[in-house]
């Protein structure tokens, strides 16, 4: 069903996207590189591609969900370990579980209690990362597989404290065959920055990757994803409200799913208002963990926003109307900074024309509940 509202896992209840299930299925089924990047903004789609491609494919697949990270405010290697942990307990064929754990039995500071794996994360018996990847690939190559190894929401690892994942992703890159790297990203500027792509000192500098982009659903999408919904559940919608609301949820796929899903519960109409307030809270939840990890810059990062909610702008433009929000200067580099983080967190956008947009416009009225 189209209005489901979890990430969608079969081909069916997928909408479009013929393409980019086609390129990542290419990689997964070819030796086309050992490193992919799904990338779009947040509910575009990309966990749900993830899911229906990685259902067609028949490696060994670790998911690591770190969209968990995202609300810490420290990410430790503590919680890393226990995301990886999941994400081996979670391995959703019981034949490759199965076959992993009997790897990993043999490995420090592994144990093993029933089907459950236990991983220690300090002192002399901590896991090594490598060690475990190194032991996928050899599984991998004895099968005559590839193990797929996802990070979902990659740009999180960034910030594991004290912990270079990007070395250990460099080294899996260059040295083990059998293991393919998926990296999925909302902040795609964040994500870069991870992966080193304009910093020739990162290690995965200048490493080529299978890319994919996920891009909202055009205004045309949105009324054929919201007409064929409402046609699988057999529910009558007014055509003017269907328009109604193309156009407030803006094609984003997360919010026009939700939209169907409410409107199996309560009047169409009713169901619209209320998709429009859960993103709001959504979003300001959201937008609250990006400003907690920068309490400093919080009034400046706010008057931003909303100087851009007003009316998107250039680079100057904005500037004087969130000065004029918050009645004092802010130094032009200071600005630049404030501007590019905003963007790599893709809360903004710059259109060709370098005028500056939110990324999506129901960020406005999530902006109204933050004080
Ligand atoms: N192409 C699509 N067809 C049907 N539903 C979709 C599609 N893309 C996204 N969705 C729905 O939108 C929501 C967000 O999707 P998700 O895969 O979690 O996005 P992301 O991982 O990019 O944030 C989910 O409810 C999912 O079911
Ligand atoms: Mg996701």
């Amino acid at each position: 069903m189209l209005f489901s509202p979890a990430p969608k896992d079969s081909r069916e209840d997928l909408y479009d996207r013929e393409e980019e299930l086609d390129s990542l299925l290419r990689f997964l089924n070819n030796p086309l590189g050992p490193l992919a990047l799904i990338l779009g903004l947040r509910r575009t789609g990309k966990t749900s591609l993830l899911k229906v491609a990685l259902k067609e494919h028949e490696g060994l697949h670790l998911v690591i969900d770190l969209r968990k990270a995202e609300e810490q405010e420290k990410l430790t290697y503590r919680s890393f370990i226990e995301l990886l942990q999941d994400a081996i307990n979670n391995i959703s064929s019981r034949k490759w579980r199965s076959q992993l754990l009997q790897v990993l039995r043999a490995v420090r500071g592994v144990e093993i209690h029933g089907f459950k794996v236990y991983l220690a994360w300090g002192g002399r018996n901590r896991v090594s990362l490598p060690f475990i990847l190194e032991q996928l690939n050899e599984l991998a190559a004895q099968t005559g597989t590839a193990a797929v190894l996802v990070f979902d929401e990659a740009q999180e690892l960034a910030r594991i404290a004290g912990y270079r994942i990007d070395r250990i992703l460099a080294y899996a890159y260059d040295h083990l065959r059998h293991l393919k790297i998926i990296l999925t990203g909302s902040k795609i500027g964040l994500l870069y920055r991870f992966i080193g792509r304009e910093n020739p000192e990162a290690p995965l500098f200048g490493r080529a990757t299978w890319d994919i982009e996920l891009a909202y659903f055009t205004k045309q999408q949105s009324l054929e994803f919201l007409q064929r919904g409402f046609e699988q559940v057999n529910i009558k919608v007014d055509q003017q409200l269907l328009h109604q609301a193309v156009e407030r949820l803006n094609g984003v796929p997360g919010w026009l799913t939700l939209f169907g899903y409410l409107s199996l519960q309560k009047p169409p109409k009713t169901a619209l208002k209320q998709a429009e307030r859960t993103a709001a809270t959504l979003l300001a939840n959201e937008l609250e963990n990006f400003l907690k990890l920068r309490p400093q810059a919080r009034k400046r990062y706010l008057a931003i926003l909303k100087a851009i909610a007003q009316q998107p702008g250039s680079w100057s433009q904005i500037k004087r109307a969130a000065e004029a929000i918050l009645a004092e200067p802010i130094p032009p580099k200071n600005y630049t900074t404030l501007l590019h983080n905003l963007q790599d967190a893709g809360f903004i956008a710059k259109t060709p024309d370098n005028n500056y947009h939110l990324t999506d416009a129901l960020l406005a009225k999530a902006l109204a509940k933050i004080k």
